[in-house]
């Protein structure tokens, strides 16, 4: 990152927004620390420079100020953990008294955080006044939060209109280089494994990867919009009939461009829906033969292999969703035998592998596989957004080099 290696750190005070924004149980205790250890390289690097590091991040969606549960001071402690440093949580992002009084006590190489940004309403809006003081106590402004520069903030778009340079951290940059790469110039062939729920959250992406991949592999609960537009019966299964008529074009689409649209050729079913991961009855079916009664809920073994062998020649893969209800234990295998076979692809044939999206993250970390892939992105929403060749306000906003990064998005 030229312009933040360039930049004469020492003494300065550095505002760097992260995405802080980890999953807590209802101890507060941070169950998956990614995105924590994923914003330390920079915070690390601008310390070594001897800067009083400020990071502000939001996390969660609070939606009436101050809440206990939505608190950054267990990020705090764990990144002090990891830092093996002493890293208090500010009371406040805004320039209060107090946190005035707390920078004005820093050395250089320490790091504070500052609470919440979305205990200000204004944070979501926007809001320069709010934007304009959490400026107001730092010397230059470094965006590191890839997870949520698709959102035009005050903590990530605002505060560049008032701290100059306003430059993007080693985090933001990486991941603009795997997904611009992947994006620009892909390395062929290339597939795009698509699962989750919904397909109305999936259609943009899926509609702007058919200009670039040879192939496009849907999993989850999308997988029965597709089949029952293909004209089978899908028993109980999710459907949204509404987007029959948009799955059966973006199948024209796909077909002439030559994309292969790829769908599991076997389901397996529950009777019921797993709620909160409970046992139902189960049986794998042929995915042109869902009983009434029943619902898919994950890939069959077939498809896993079938999977497989589609993915065998690619040279990049990019993953995002979820191959089924994964939260419970008897329909998380698809996803994780697909987690296994982009690790052995990477591994064995050298593939470029990315993954995004929060279960599919959390699939690849659970499984242990994730040193194996060739990058994890911190982002869900974000990712899909500059998949879909989306401009990312918070890499826009930023200044001069670090526009030839957002120009790629636009
Ligand atoms: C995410 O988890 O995708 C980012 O932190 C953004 O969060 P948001 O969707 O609440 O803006």
């Amino acid at each position: 990152v030229e312009d933040l290696g360039e930049a004469d750190l020492k003494g300065k005070t550095v505002l760097i927004r992260c995405d802080l924004n980890v999953p807590l149980n209802a101890d507060l205790e941070i169950t998956d620390d990614t995105r924590i250890t994923a914003s330390i390289p920079t915070i690390e690097y601008l310390c070594s420079k001897g800067a009083k590091v400020l990071a502000c991040s939001h996390l969660g969606r609070p939606k009436d100020g101050p809440e206990e549960k939505f608190s950054l001071k267990p990020v705090a402690k764990k990144m002090g953990e990891l830092m093996k440093k002493d890293i208090k949580c500010a009371p406040d992002c805004k320039a209060t008294d107090e946190v005035k009084g707390m920078v004005s006590a820093m050395s250089e190489g320490d790091v504070l955080i500052l609470e919440n940004t979305r205990f200000y309403k204004g944070e979501t809006k926007n809001d320069p006044e709010l934007a304009e003081s959490m400026a107001s106590l730092a010397d230059l402004f470094v965006n590191d939060a890839f997870g949520t520069a698709h959102r035009a903030h005050s903590s990530t778009e605002g505060v560049t209109k008032f701290l100059k340079p306003s430059v993007s951290g080693f985090l933001l940059k990486k991941e603009l280089d795997y997904l611009k790469g992947a994006v620009d110039s892909p390395v062929k062939p290339m597939a795009a494994i698509v699962g989750g729920a919904k397909v109305s959250t999936k259609i943009p992406v899926i509609e702007s990867m058919l200009e670039k991949v040879d192939k496009v592999i849907i999993g989850g609960g999308m997988v029965f919009t597709f089949l029952k537009a293909r004209g089978l019966s899908v028993g109980n299964s999710l459907v949204e009939d509404d987007l029959i008529p948009v799955v059966k074009k973006l199948e024209e689409q796909a077909k002439a461009k030559g994309v292969e649209i790829i769908l599991p050729s076997d389901i397996a079913c529950g009777d019921e829906f797993p709620a909160g991961g409970k046992e139902v009855n189960y049986k794998v079916v042929p995915a042109d033969d869902i009983p009434d009664g029943w619902l898919g809920l994950d890939n069959g073994p077939k498809a896993t292999e079938e999977i497989k062998a589609a993915l065998a020649d690619c040279k990049t893969v990019i993953w995002n969703g979820p191959m089924g209800v994964f939260e419970s234990p008897q329909f998380s295998k698809g996803t994780y035998d697909v987690a296994e076979c982009i690790a052995e692809l990477t591994e064995k044939n050298g593939a470029i592998s990315i993954i995004g999206g929060g279960d599919s993250v959390s699939a690849v970390n659970k499984s242990g596989l994730a040193p194996k892939m060739s990058h994890i992105s911190t982002g869900g929403g974000a990712s899909l957004e500059l998949l879909e060749g989306k401009v990312l306000p918070g890499v826009a906003a930023l200044d001069e080099k670090e526009m030839a990064a957002a120009a790629f998005c636009g």
